[in-house]
């Protein structure tokens, strides 16, 4: 199926409430939003990007609103200040990470003062462009979460980030994180047939194989600025790590029509009931 008619097709499935929430949450121009200088997480309407997401994680990866979510690279809050209003105030929860402090300290005081169930932490992973000077290798990164603490973790725009060593230890991590049944949501750069020949692919991604590979970097004066993927890198990491792939679902960022820009996965980690 494609991705338009399968997000049609979800999204005709929503109950008429969560369709008025998510229209409610897009629309809100009350949430908060940092100062636009102080925004690292890219380019790009802050809210409407985070109101997009929120929809994606519903419709594509069936998140609920009792969901205990982790999002992996937290940012500046992006996806936590639309989950403040989707999420259940009592039932669901959210704990966020990011090795950028400027990031965790505007949501902690921006989001978790007036929803303490949202939480933020720093964790000092070295990124060289993210965090030069961190003293923890993401290679070798335990997350100090419990085992099965989540039922739901994101991941946008943050592999895209990674070197294939750093992305394989998250993954590991998060499957040990989720509870059976639990899902991962997370987008990336696949260089599939199609991504590395399409001439009408964005300009600014002109990927090259870093030697044998998995590793496509665009940049080769600073390969960490958007890293993509041999195709199947990603989904035999997930499958090894434990998952099933729900839904792989290619972005429009390689010029073909998608209702998203990055590659998007929903794995589901085994174990739950069938
Ligand atoms: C493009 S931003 C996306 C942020 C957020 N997910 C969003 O969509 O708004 C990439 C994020 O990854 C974070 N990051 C960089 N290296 C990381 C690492 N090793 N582990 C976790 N997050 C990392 C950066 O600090 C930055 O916040």
């Amino acid at each position: 199926m494609n991705m338009h008619a399968l997000q049609r097709e979800t999204a005709g499935r929503l109950p008429a409430e969560t369709e008025w929430l998510l229209e409610h949450i897009a629309q809100n121009r009350f949430l908060p939003q940092p100062p636009a200088d102080s925004i690292f997480v890219g380019d790009g309407d802050y809210q409407a990007i985070g109101a997009e997401f929120l929809r994606h994680f519903v419709t594509l990866g069936g998140l609920r609103r009792s969901h205990r979510v982790l999002d992996v690279g937290s940012g500046i809050g992006r996806m936590a200040v639309p989950l403040t209003q989707y999420l259940h105030p009592e039932r669901g929860s959210y704990e966020g990470f990011d090795p950028v402090l400027e990031g965790v300290l505007w949501c902690a005081t921006t989001i978790t003062q007036a929803y303490p169930r949202f939480r933020f932490q720093k964790l000092d992973v070295a990124h060289a462009l993210y965090n030069p000077n961190g003293v923890v290798s993401g290679a070798k990164l335990s997350l100090p979460y419990a085992d099965a603490a989540f039922d739901f973790s994101i991941m946008v725009s943050v592999a895209t980030h990674l070197p294939a060593e750093e992305l394989t230890r998250y993954v590991r991590e998060i499957s040990r994180v989720l509870a059976p049944s639990g899902k991962l949501f997370l987008t990336a750069f696949v260089l599939d047939e199609v991504a590395r020949t399409a001439e009408g692919r964005d300009a600014r991604l002109g990927f090259a194989r870093d030697g044998e590979g998995p590793c496509w970097f665009a940049n080769p004066e600073a390969p960490l600025a958007a890293v993509g993927f041999d195709d199947g890198f990603i989904d035999t990491l997930l499958r090894t790590c434990g998952f099933d792939i729900a839904l792989k679902s290619l972005g429009h960022w390689r010029g073909v029509p998608a209702d998203h820009y990055q590659d998007v996965f929903v794995a589901v980690k085994r174990g739950g009931q069938p």
